[in-house]
């Protein structure tokens, strides 16, 4: 996996002009409240998905009072990645130089996985949350993956507004059904092997992190399994039309992620529920690693929250086997020190006020 050799940002949040070389392996952010930590990985993130991962997308990235934000970096196997954003609101990334047309471009250069507060979605948030999650390492792992799940989507558009205006006339969304049901086998089928894949890797890394009894995760395709999606589709076209939308489909799939018969973030606690989002992220490094020879850069966003010091070091131990790059921020340098003191690849980088200084 390429790793960002340098990385330059300007005017983005706090962060008025940072230049920083980081370390191939493990790079330890650390710094008070405010000081911009979260703001440097977003500038990554920005790199290698072409959006925030702050909640709120409205939020200005733009530093207050500047016209422009721009974040660069440079991979080590030559690669360049460059992202800007005017206060206009146009925004712009590019490879190489040269202007992307989707982020999924950016995705490819630059895989990455964010392990913040907001990952515990995953288990509390809705089925998009852990579709995105499954579809994210899909993607990676089987290159077709993107061109039928667009299809998919927009033969799920036509249908739905052909249903929203009331249209049963069947030869009209015959044709939609079809093309749905036609690129769900795949989606399905890839997302199918990616969940076992991902099941057996979460089983290797919950042994060494986290014991939980009765602990699954079930895939669901979106569609009952006894069925073909196009005769449940045909059966159902009353309701949707009356709902004004598909009942079932890939768009419908889910992990149901529980501890018995009781969805894990009904009965984990806080720090336990920390550990299984983070080690599911691990799980899906891992699995990416296996297929394709191949990690992911980790951007890890106040790891010590939430977590004794020896869950702290368990966690920075897996890391380091599995993540490549790692970033990873906190508000003492030496909860994350401490356990790290003997990695070969490490930086630390103290930031104080949108400035940073290499230790
Ligand atoms: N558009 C902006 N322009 C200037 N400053 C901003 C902008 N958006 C946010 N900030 C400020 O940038 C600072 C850094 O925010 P950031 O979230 O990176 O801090 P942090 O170091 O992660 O803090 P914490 O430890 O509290 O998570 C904050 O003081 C925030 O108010
Ligand atoms: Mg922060």
């Amino acid at each position: 996996m390429p790793f960002l050799t340098k990385l330059r940002v300007s005017k983005l949040r706090n962060l008025d002009s940072v230049s920083l070389t980081p370390s191939p392996g493990f790079n330890l952010i650390y710094g008070k409240n405010g000081s911009g930590k979260t703001s440097l990985l977003e500038a990554i993130y920005l790199l290698g998905r072409g959006k925030t991962f702050r909640s709120s997308s409205k939020a200005p990235v733009i530093q207050n009072n500047a016209d422009e934000s721009v974040v660069f970096c440079e991979l080590d196997d030559g690669e360049t990645l460059g992202f800007s954003k005017l206060r206009q609101g146009e925004q712009k990334t590019h490879i190489n130089g040269e202007k992307t047309a989707s982020r999924a471009e950016l995705a490819q250069v630059l895989p990455l996985q964010i392990l913040n507060a907001d990952a515990f979605k995953i288990l509390e948030g809705g089925p998009s949350v852990r579709r995105a999650y499954l579809d994210w390492g899909v993607f990676h792992v089987e290159q077709s993956f993107i061109l039928h799940w667009r299809q998919a989507q927009r033969a799920l558009q036509n249908r739905n507004s052909l249903l929203k205006n009331k249209i049963v006339n069947p030869a009209e969304v015959r044709p939609w059904t079809r093309e749905l049901c036609q690129h769900a086998e795949k989606i399905d089928a890839f997302r199918n092997e990616h969940a076992i894949q991902l099941e057996n890797c979460l089983a290797e890394i919950l042994e060494n992190l986290l014991i939980l009894d009765n602990f699954s995760i079930h895939y669901f395709k979106g569609w009952d399994d006894e069925h073909k999606l196009e005769d449940i589709l045909k059966s159902n076209i009353q309701r949707d039309v009356r709902n004004g939308f598909t009942s079932a489909g890939p768009h419908r799939a889910d992990l149901r992620i529980q501890i018995g018969k009781n969805s894990a973030a009904d009965v984990l606690s806080r720090g336990q529920q920390k550990l299984l989002v983070i080690a599911m992220k691990l799980a899906q490094a891992l699995a990416l690693k296996k297929v394709l020879g191949k990690g992911c850069l980790f951007l890890v966003d106040d790891l010590p929250a939430e977590l004794d010091s020896a869950n702290r070091a368990k966690v920075l131990a897996i890391l380091a086997q599995i993540g490549e790059q790692v970033f990873v921020t906190g508000i003492e340098k030496e909860q994350l020190f401490e356990p790290l003191q003997k990695e070969k690849e490490l930086k630390l980088f103290h930031v104080e006020h949108g400035k940073i200084s290499t230790e």
